[in-house]
This record gives structure tokens, sequence and C-alpha cells, in this order.
């Protein structure tokens, strides 16, 4: 017996990254996967490789996500697990901080969170057998950066509508809890490198140097290091654990 034989999950921006690694770890423990992407050649491509179905979803686009939401249900039958995972970076001083780019930010990481976790959970309540919902936050949003205003706030309001939604949703069955990784390597930190050499004058590459020796672990996180606690969190043994965030991140943070 697998620990998600029989569950279904949809997993948003699962295209690549550390949705793509949760996807394949929530199938080798016998769940049905959709990964749900705004980048749907790429989420076709890796869901024919793991055994998932792709769909396409762009979270900042409210007609997307319901199509996404039900395309997702029509394909698996129902969604007993939502990942919100989907996210993008962005990193600036304050003095040159875009509100194009403050909007953006927004719109995937908050808005797209909060209302994919809607659809869902809507869903979910009218099914009446419960879910679960885990939130991707970040370190980012237990504390500032001088940098990363902008990604920061986003993640710290992840972790406060996973609060919320957590007392919200819990007499439904439904748990909402978070995950917060620390430096994660990736295309997602090669971005935040260039973003570092532009702004510290580093050479590529320098940045996840220095950010890898820095963690107490030794080294950058890699995407794998979390599915331990998304696979956890998706399955019966976390059914008591509500509106919690966990930090999943080589010693780097305590709280
Ligand atoms: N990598 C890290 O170091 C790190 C650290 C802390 C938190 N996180 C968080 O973990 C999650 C995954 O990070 P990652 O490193 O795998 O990121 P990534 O950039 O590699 O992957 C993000 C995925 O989201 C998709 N996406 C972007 N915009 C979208 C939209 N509008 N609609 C749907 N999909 C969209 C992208 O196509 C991509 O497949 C994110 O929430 C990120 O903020 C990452």
């Amino acid at each position: 017996m697998k620990r998600l034989d029989g569950r279904t999950a949809l997993i948003t921006g699962a295209a690549r990254g550390i949705g793509l690694a949760f996807a394949k770890a929530y199938v080798a423990e016998g769940a049905q996967v959709a990964i749900a992407d705004i980048d749907i050649e790429r989420a076709r491509t890796a869901a024919a490789e793991i055994g998932a179905v792709a769909v396409e979803m762009d979270v900042t686009r409210q007609d997307s996500i319901d199509a996404g939401v039900a395309e997702a249900i029509a394909r698996l039958g129902h969604i007993d697990i939502l990942v919100n995972n989907a996210a993008i970076f962005t990193a600036a001083p304050i003095v040159e901080i875009e509100r194009a780019d403050y909007d953006r930010c927004f719109a995937i990481n908050v808005a797209g969170t909060l209302f994919t976790m809607q659809a869902v959970a809507r869903h979910m309540v009218e099914r009446g057998k419960g879910g679960r919902i885990i939130n991707m936050a970040s370190q980012a949003g237990r504390r500032g950066e001088p940098l990363v205003a902008v990604y920061c706030a986003t993640k710290a309001a992840v972790i406060s509508l996973t609060q919320s939604a957590g007392l919200n949703l819990v007499r439904h069955g439904i748990n909402v809890n978070a995950i917060a990784p620390g430096v994660v390597d990736g295309e997602h930190w090669d971005g935040v490198d260039a973003f570092f050499a532009k702004y510290e004058g580093k050479a590529p590459g320098q940045k996840k140097k220095e950010v890898g020796e820095a963690v107490p672990f030794g080294r950058m996180g890699r995407a794998e290091d979390l599915t331990g606690m998304a696979v956890f969190l998706a399955s019966d043994e976390a059914a008591y654990i509500v509106a919690q965030c966990y930090n999943v991140d080589g010693g780097q943070w305590m709280s």
C-alpha cells in the first residue's frame, strides 16, 4: 500500500523544478496527478514522462483557473490534493521597483494562490470528502531582504493566506498548510542569481555559491529534498496538521 494510493492531485507550476519533483513523488506514491502550467508544451512533455496528465493554466486569469480546475476534475474524476506551487521571483532596490513588476508578482504568487485555492476548495466542499491544500511559501516570507521586497511580501502573504484558509476550511475536512523552502537549485535560482549579478555586481554563479555555503546543511537544496514534506502533508499521517508553514531549508530559518 502506497501513501497516496487512490488519491488525485493538481499541482500548479509543475512543468519543471520543485512542482515537477512533487508530481513525480506523488505518482510514485500511487496518486494520479495533473500538472497545471502556463507552459503547456513543457507540462505535456513532463506529464508524458512521469505518467501524469497536463492541464493548461495561467493562475493570473480567473477563466483559466476555472477551466484548468474543471479539466483536472474531468480527467482525474475529482481532486483530493492541491499544491499551489506556481510563482515567479523578482528583485530590485526599493527606489527601482516598477509597478508592473509588483502587479505581476502579486497576481501570480498571491492572487493565483488564493483563487486556485478557492476554485479547488469549492469543489472539495461540494464533494464533501475533505482534501489537502499545500501552498508554496518561502524563507523569503519569514523576513525581508534588501533587494527582494516584492517577492518577500508575496510569500509573507502566502503564509498568512495559509493560516486564514486553514482555519476557515478545517470544518470541511480540508487541511491547508504550507512549505517554506530555503534556496533550491534549478532554473528558478538561475534567474535569482542573474538578479544578484545585476544589482550586486557578482559574477554569474557567485551568489549561488555563497548562498549554498551559508546553508547550515552545507549546500543548496535540491527539489527532491522537499518531496518528503509534500508527500507527508498530503498523506493520512498529517490529518491533525492545520494552518502551519514548515521550513524545509537545511537549517536556515527557525520559527
Ligand atoms: N527554488 C527556490 O529556491 C525556492 C525557494 C523558496 C520557495 N520557492 C517556491 O517554490 C515554488 C516552485 O519553485 P521552483 O524553483 O520550482 O520555480 P520554477 O521557476 O522553476 O517553476 C515555476 C513554474 O511555474 C510556472 N508558472 C509561472 N507563471 C505561471 C502562471 N501564471 N500560471 C501557471 N504557471 C506558471 C512556470 O512555467 C514554471 O513551470 C515557487 O512557489 C517558489 O516561489 C522556491
